[in-house]
């Protein structure tokens, strides 16, 4: 079929999920784009984005209390372990991007490692093959979690609470229960199969039956595993008897994180990235996520071409915005990794000679074959459905971004017993061969290698823009490789399109990630015109289910808050 068509039946898609407080007038009469109005939730404050209404009402209350924004991210990343087993987490990672009311800034990386006892070839056979699952499901998939440590020290170094408040609320969910949507409780019914291949029993199961939406979902042995964190902090942890419980469920698994993996874990504050775009300071995450330099890469490139003027996924906005992506995917997978472990050319790759040559070889009305593209040469090389995304702004004007997750859909499955908490499938996002897909297609080499204590490679991109010294926008997305190309999407349509942050995060997406060589595209991206015009230009375009879950706080004039959840899922915006 050479042309698929969709009904532009979005304003359902589009309308706000969990809209709460006054509305305002929707975007900009002068958008030019098909993207219909989409109401989003303002605020006069504070506010608080994420993928489930309680745990943003969590974090809401932590505002109220008097806590800060970092507070309240302590206390939505626990609540969402809850909430969210999908994807939220304290088995996994994440990181967490951060800007102060006084200009201050900071990127913590609490990123899982690969145990000391991982191995370059650890998912390979005798012939050199991938063995298929092994660095995604079951124990041997487990990086050695971060979040914890990561809670702890943000924290310790900008908590204004006490920790046991913001821990707390997470408790109380976990003991009490929560009551299920409607997704959740397909997600884990739709996974049961599998939580039973590598759990002799798992906490998250149902004793009989199906989980059914509206059901309370009680997690008796997570709430005690909270509290012990609640009391000890990080031993609470990585120490006693939730250290001891990850080690016996290693054993029964044949995994390899051990007690002195756990002990030596340790978060990271990185130097957060900076790029410029039409009058926006872009702030955004280094290396070991690829996504900031990615994302600041795709910018530059873009920065030339008069997006606004060509109109919202004209062919040839999505023609330049394409091309710009191909070169960049093919850089990330060549150079980009842990920088503990090895050089990442990153000053080399923001440079704006390097990125304007890169789009030299871009024909006007022709797509590149990726096959054509590599990645640019004479840098220096390398020596040596699951994530969530949330957003808070205070009262005071800190600005958090942050993105965790366990990997994949409630990550390798495994339940550590006794403690009633899911541990990631990280290991999947080092190249386990050179040049051999990984769960979401990406290819890699040495740079993104597996050794023992090394960070794999991520594309998660909390991103912040300020205008004028002041916060402008905050975003960040789930959605493994097309995380990258959601959040450039999100400032796009805000910056470019004049899209409120509703629409900016519910408008349909469109992705290419070098390799495969095609334009992936949501229901409703491309008018049908488009569609042909593009692949007459050789683009191969992939009808595909919808991804993402891109979540903004849009900073308006005169201060404002307007919050974008993503209509996808049950992402909730709230504050006061
Ligand atoms: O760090 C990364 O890039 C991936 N582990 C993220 C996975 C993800 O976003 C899955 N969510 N849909």
């Amino acid at each position: 079929m050479k042309r698929f068509f969709y009904p532009l039946a979005l304003a359902g898609l589009l309308a706000c999920s969990t809209a709460q407080n006054t509305t305002a007038p929707t975007a900009s009469a002068a958008l030019a784009t098909p993207v219909p109005a989409a109401t989003p939730v303002i605020t006069d404050k504070a506010m608080v984005v994420s993928a489930h209404p309680e745990a943003t009402r969590v974090g809401v209350d932590i505002l109220r209390k008097g806590g800060n924004a970092y507070d309240a991210a302590v206390a939505v990343q626990f609540a969402l372990a809850v909430v969210f087993p999908v994807a939220g987490n304290i088995g996994g990672g994440g990181f967490l991007l951060y800007r102060g009311a006084d200009g201050r800034e900071g990127a913590l990386d609490f990123r899982e490692t690969a145990p000391a006892a991982a191995t370059r070839d650890m998912y390979l056979d005798q012939q050199g093959n991938v063995i298929p699952d092994l660095s995604t499901l079951g124990h041997l998939a487990a990086g050695v979690p971060g979040t914890v440590a990561g809670m702890v020290e943000l924290h310790q170094k900008l908590g204004k609470l006490p920790w046991k408040d913001v821990v707390q609320p997470a408790v109380d969910l976990a003991a009490k229960g929560v009551v299920l949507t409607e997704k959740e409780a397909a997600g884990l019914n739709r996974t049961r199969d599998t939580f039973l291949k590598v759990n002799q029993s798992a906490a998250l199961l149902r004793t009989q039956g199906e989980w059914k939406a509206g059901e309370n979902f009680v997690q008796a042995e997570l709430a005690r595993t909270l509290e012990r964190i609640r009391d000890q902090g990080r031993a609470g942890f990585y120490e006693g008897e939730t250290a001891n419980l990850i080690a016996a469920e290693m054993q029964r698994g044949k995994g390899i994180i051990s007690k002195q993996d756990l002990a030596n874990y340790q978060p990271k504050w990185r130097t957060p990235l900076h790029g410029q775009y039409r009058g926006y300071e872009v702030l955004t995450f280094p290396p070991p996520s690829s996504g900031g330099v990615a994302l600041l890469q795709m910018l530059q490139m873009l920065e030339p071409y008069n997006l606004g003027k060509a109109g919202w996924h004209s062919p040839q906005a999505t023609h330049w915005i394409t091309e710009a992506q191909r070169r960049v995917y093919a850089d990330r997978a060549t150079y980009l990794g842990d920088p503990d472990f090895g050089r990442v050319p990153v000053a080399q790759l923001l440079e704006k000679p390097y990125n304007k040559q890169r789009m030299a070889s871009t024909l006007p009305y022709r797509a590149t074959p990726s096959a054509q593209i590599a990645a640019g040469a004479g840098l220096p090389a390398y020596e040596s459905d699951q994530t969530t995304h949330y957003n808070i702004v205070d009262a005071q004007g800190n600005a958090v971004s942050c993105t965790t997750t366990l990997n994949g859909a409630y990550g390798s499955k495994v339940v550590v017993a006794g403690a009633g908490f899911l541990l990631n499938n990280e290991m999947d996002d080092f190249s386990s061969k050179p040049g051999t897909p990984n769960a979401y297609g990406l290819v890699g080499g040495a740079a993104n290698a597996i050794a023992p204590g090394k960070r794999m490679l991520s594309s998660m991109t909390p991103a912040i823009l300020t205008k004028n010294k002041e916060v402008a926008l905050v975003v960040g997305t789930p959605g493994g490789s097309t995380i990258i190309t959601s959040v450039l999407q999100a400032i796009l349509n805000t910056v470019d399109y004049g899209m409120n942050a509703q629409q900016a995060v519910g408008a349909p997406r469109l992705h290419h990630q070098w390799l495969p060589d095609q334009i992936d595209v949501e229901a409703g991206a491309l008018r049908p015109a488009a569609q042909d015009t593009l692949q007459a230009r050789g683009y191969r375009l992939n009808p595909r289910a919808p991804w993402g879950r891109v979540e903004a706080i849009r900073v308006l004039p005169g201060g404002k808050l307007e919050g974008g959840a993503d209509p996808r899922g049950d992402d909730s915006a709230q504050g006061y």
